[in-house]
């Protein structure tokens, strides 16, 4: 233990990331920027990836996300590199992350709510088998808990008498304010396990962060609490989400107004004021699978009564998307069948390029099977992309997405003679534009529904808009 002791005190100098997505890229370019001392290599299986996050070009980085582009301009050749040499990187470096994705599981048992380990594993057999030395591997995917364990089993019984420390280390930055969220954290959370080789470990990751987080805001806890924090912590803010959504559909019955709401209960302190928003529904690659992950852990456990409270958050977001393109065709007389109508915004959220889970995919397909004409502008979504997200759901054809989907590279012209217009993205560019203009250019009545509260309505409505605004009596 002499020889495991020495290695694990040993400062950091080279670290490798396997995974150059959202999570590793950006965490990464992040640490290299405030670390110039350490080697930070980020490896990913696809090429084109790391090409684009080696491209001379900033603009072609495959992330958009505010403040990026200026800090991979800072570090990258420096200090960090983006390479498709996955081997190299792990017999080089002594502190390894692996952030891969952890998608649902589409097939066997758990399908449709457990995790897919298959990329975690295979990074630790890939690990194993190439490792010479002893490392600290960390966990900075999300993963449901105990996961530790399993990767420390694959590691253990497949290399020469190495040895391993497991860290868990969840990310909790947000898309679209990625760079603030990593520049100045809530907190990072490491956990690790409670003898001194697991302490050692910690320290080292501890010391990382420390060269720009202060050591108060650096949680240390055991590995199970770490992993199951991170499934926690989301479960907890998408609860917020469907919370304020349930509430917005009450709102428009009786008359209240969901700002106002959220308003009156975000000032009482115990509540807080944030992730009140009510919206179309949340997205994004987190929130779904993680309460997914969730609920089947707990039934796994055999807790189903904690299972169906957590089930619940998803179903109410299902039902809030589900409504919303339910309201556009019951308001537009119960036909949409060759309506031209207008998606503005495909991603996620805004200030960002990500469109995983999107309320924008499942409106517009509900949509598309009225056989409706929709007609989507997004500031950043590239027009591949729209086209494979609705791919992906496979629910329809080739042929329908050609006849009943348009792209187009200008809000004006994706609104010119539209029946309705539909806010899906709380795009800052959407509330600036001429509505006048717009107005004047559609089909009336002239319909819109805002799907992200961020229309001003009174006047909206003083142009001679009909407006369907989330949480507000029409
Ligand atoms: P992503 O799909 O954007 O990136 C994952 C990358 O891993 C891909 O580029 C893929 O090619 C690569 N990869 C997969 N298997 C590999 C292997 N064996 N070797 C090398 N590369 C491999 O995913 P992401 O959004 O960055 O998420 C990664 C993890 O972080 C997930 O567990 C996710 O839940 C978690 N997370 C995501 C966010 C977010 O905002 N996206 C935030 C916090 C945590
Ligand atoms: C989330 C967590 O916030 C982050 O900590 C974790 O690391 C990854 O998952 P992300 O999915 O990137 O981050 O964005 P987030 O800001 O949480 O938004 C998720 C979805 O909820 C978006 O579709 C957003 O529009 C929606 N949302 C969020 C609302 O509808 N209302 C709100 O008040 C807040």
């Amino acid at each position: 233990m002499v020889f495991l002791h020495k290695i694990f005190q040993m400062k950091v100098t080279k670290i490798a990331c396997i995974g150059a997505g959202y999570v590793g890229g950006p965490t990464m370019a992040v640490i290299a920027q405030k670390n110039p001392g350490i080697q930070v290599t980020v490896v990913d299986l696809n090429e084109q990836r790391i090409a684009n996050w080696n491209h001379e070009d900033l603009s072609k980085l495959p992330i958009y996300e505010p403040g990026l582009a200026e800090v991979v301009a800072e570090a990258r050749g420096r200090n960090l590199f983006f390479s498709t040499d996955i081997n190299k990187a792990i017999v080089e470096a002594e502190l390894i992350f692996i952030s891969v994705n952890t998608p649902t599981k589409t097939y066997g048992k758990g399908k449709g709510m457990a995790a897919d380990l298959k990329y975690i594993e295979l990074c630790a057999r890939q690990i194993a088998e190439t490792a010479t030395t002893n490392k600290i591997v960390v966990e900075k995917s999300t993963l449901p808990v105990r996961t530790a364990e399993a990767i420390k089993n694959i590691l253990e019984n497949n290399s020469n008498n190495l040895q391993f420390q497991i860290l868990s280390n969840p990310e909790f930055l947000a898309e679209g304010t990625a760079v603030a969220d990593l520049q100045n954290p809530d907190r990072v959370l490491i956990g690790g396990e409670t003898t001194p080789e697991g302490q050692e470990a910690i320290e080292a990751l501890v010391q990382i962060y420390n060269s720009w987080i202060p050591r108060e805001r650096i949680l240390t806890t055991n590995l199970w609490s770490s992993e199951l924090s991170k499934l926690t912590a989301n479960a907890f803010l998408a609860q917020r989400v469907s919370s304020i959504n349930a509430m917005s559909e009450l709102c428009e019955v009786t008359g209240a107004n969901v700002q106002e709401v959220a308003s009156a209960i975000g000032m009482d302190s115990r509540i807080g004021n944030k992730f009140l928003k009510a919206s179309v529904g949340f997205g994004g690659s987190c929130f779904q699978k993680d309460i997914l992950n969730l609920v089947y852990i707990a039934k796994s456990y055999g807790l189903n009564e904690v299972a169906d409270y957590w089930e619940q958050v998803i179903i109410l977001n299902d039902h809030q998307k589900k409504r919303f393109a339910e309201n556009i065709i019951k308001t537009l007389y119960n036909t949409v069948s060759g309506k031209k109508i207008t998606v503005l915004g495909w991603a996620f959220k805004k200030d960002t390029n990500d469109t995983r889970e999107s309320a924008a995919i499942y409106v517009t397909s509900a949509l598309m099977e009225e056989n409706a004409s929709i007609h989507v502008f997004d500031p950043k979504v590239e027009k591949h992309q729209i086209i494979g997200d609705l791919e992906y759901l496979n629910v329809h054809t080739s042929e329908e997405i050609n006849q009943f989907l348009s792209i187009e590279n200008d809000p004006y012209t994706a609104c010119k003679n539209a029946h309705a217009i539909a806010i899906l993205t709380e795009w800052d560019e959407f509330k600036t534009y001429d509505w006048q203009k717009i107005y004047d250019n559609m089909m009336k009545p002239a319909f819109i529904f805002d799907g992200r509260d961020i229309l001003d309505v009174n006047k909206m409505r003083e142009i001679g808009f009909v407006v369907y605004s989330i949480g507000k009596s029409v």
